[in-house]
């Protein structure tokens, strides 16, 4: 396993903007070094269709011979196969240690193009270009990278720290607003998790987003999420597994008990991903109510600002004991018993195993928060 940068370190690889996609070949110079020849860039035919033309003029003019393999959009996609059929492209294009992989999409693409690169002749450097707001806030950072297999998302994998991490918020202008709302639940979370100061920040942009300064605000947003997420990871870069403090990594889980469970019971296709983070987040803030270790201003702020990102999708289908149920298999429970990341107030998570949530009452809340919901 490698060395994950600090945060400090983390920080310098970033570079956010807005309007700045035609100096991704000026970032990738800098951040790969004059030895580098080749950058291939994975994408999918959508976002290359929209972005590619810009990145590979710009990746020429900085002196880099380019190369493209672009892999079917969405989640199903995210496979060993797509990332073997990858591997075949890097090779038949002659890209060596020294030469690097710019991943220009989303998380599926920026997971993927990471771990193609990570076992490619050993491993070599990954370049971050996401086009979603989850990808530039959540996936890019972090260095966990992979693909789904038959036995589970996200099981075969590595941690494989992106040499540079570039975003353009303009991208954000032909994201479909579903993509947008899943994102922003994200930085709910991260918000969440965070403090106060953050939690009204996101929800002031998200509130009027039509605003000139929007843009700008977004920029700075993006940076704090990404700073924040960084801090979390100099902490605890391998999430260790028998870590239950405030600060191990595993707090980036928060809202996902429900949202994995969510995710499992409609087979992957009725939620975004982030939109099911977002019941996620109201559904423990809900329960960490009930059992007394939070309290209600702190809750219903979170309702305001989960509502002000956007439309989720309705509940009304959903059964309470099925999701319960699928709670038990969710990869972040240890030895079967429930654990789960709580808040004792905005900015305070904790994590709680199963013994300290009694079942009835896991039970009893989640009943009632999708009655709520319907
Ligand atoms: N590595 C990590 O730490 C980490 C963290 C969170 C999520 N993830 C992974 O990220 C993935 C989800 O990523 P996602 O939410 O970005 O989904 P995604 O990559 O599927 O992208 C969502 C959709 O938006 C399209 N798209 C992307 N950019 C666009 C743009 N600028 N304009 C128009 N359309 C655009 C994509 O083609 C796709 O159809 C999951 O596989 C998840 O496991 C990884
Ligand atoms: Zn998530």
């Amino acid at each position: 396993m490698k060395k994950v940068p600090s945060a400090d370190d983390l920080l310098s690889m970033i570079e956010i903007g807005s309007g700045n996609l035609a100096s991704i070949g000026e970032f990738a110079r800098r951040r790969l070094g004059n030895g580098a020849q080749r950058v291939f860039i994975v994408s999918n035919k959508k976002v290359f269709g929209l972005y590619g033309r810009q990145v590979e003029t710009s990746l020429k003019k900085a002196g880099f011979l380019t190369a493209t393999a672009l892999i079917g959009d969405g989640e199903r996609f995210k496979t060993l196969r797509s990332a073997e059929r990858v591997l075949a492209a890097m090779a038949a294009a002659r890209i060596e240690r020294t030469d690097a992989v710019l991943s220009l999409g989303g998380g599926v693409v920026g997971d993927l193009g990471g771990f193609a690169a990570s076992i490619y002749l050993r491993g070599i450097k990954h370049i971050q270009l996401p086009t979603t707001l989850l990808a530039m806030i959540d996936s890019s950072v972090g260095g966990k990278t992979g693909v789904n297999a038959s036995f589970g998302k996200n099981t075969i994998g590595a941690f494989h720290p992106a040499a540079g991490v570039f975003a353009d918020v303009d991208c954000l202008s032909t994201l479909p607003e579903r993509e947008m709302t899943a994102g922003a639940c994200e930085m709910v979370k991260h918000a969440a998790l965070a403090g106060k100061g953050l939690l009204k920040r996101t929800q002031a942009h998200f509130s009027c987003r039509s605003q000139p300064e929007a843009g700008e605000r977004l920029v700075s947003l993006v940076r704090e999420n990404i700073a924040f997420k960084a801090m979390v990871v100099d902490q605890d870069p391998f999430e260790d597994i028998k870590r239950t403090d405030g600060r191990s990594r595993k707090i980036l889980n928060f809202g996902h008990t429900l949202a994995h469970a969510l995710e499992k019971v409609t087979n992957y296709r009725y939620f975004r991903h982030g939109e099911a983070v977002g019941y996620g987040i109201l559904y423990a803030a809900e329960l960490a109510k009930k059992l007394a270790i939070c309290d209600k201003q702190s809750v219903e702020l979170l309702y305001d600002v989960v509502h002000s990102v956007g439309a989720l999708p309705s509940l009304a289908a959903i059964e309470p004991r099925q999701v319960f149920e699928a709670f038990q298999f969710d990869k972040k429970n240890i030895s079967g018993s429930l654990q789960m990341v709580l808040l004792r107030g905005i900015g305070r998570p904790i994590i709680l195993s199963g013994d300290k949530i009694p079942p009835k009452t896991a039970f009893s809340t989640l009943e009632a928060f999708l009655k709520l919901q319907k």
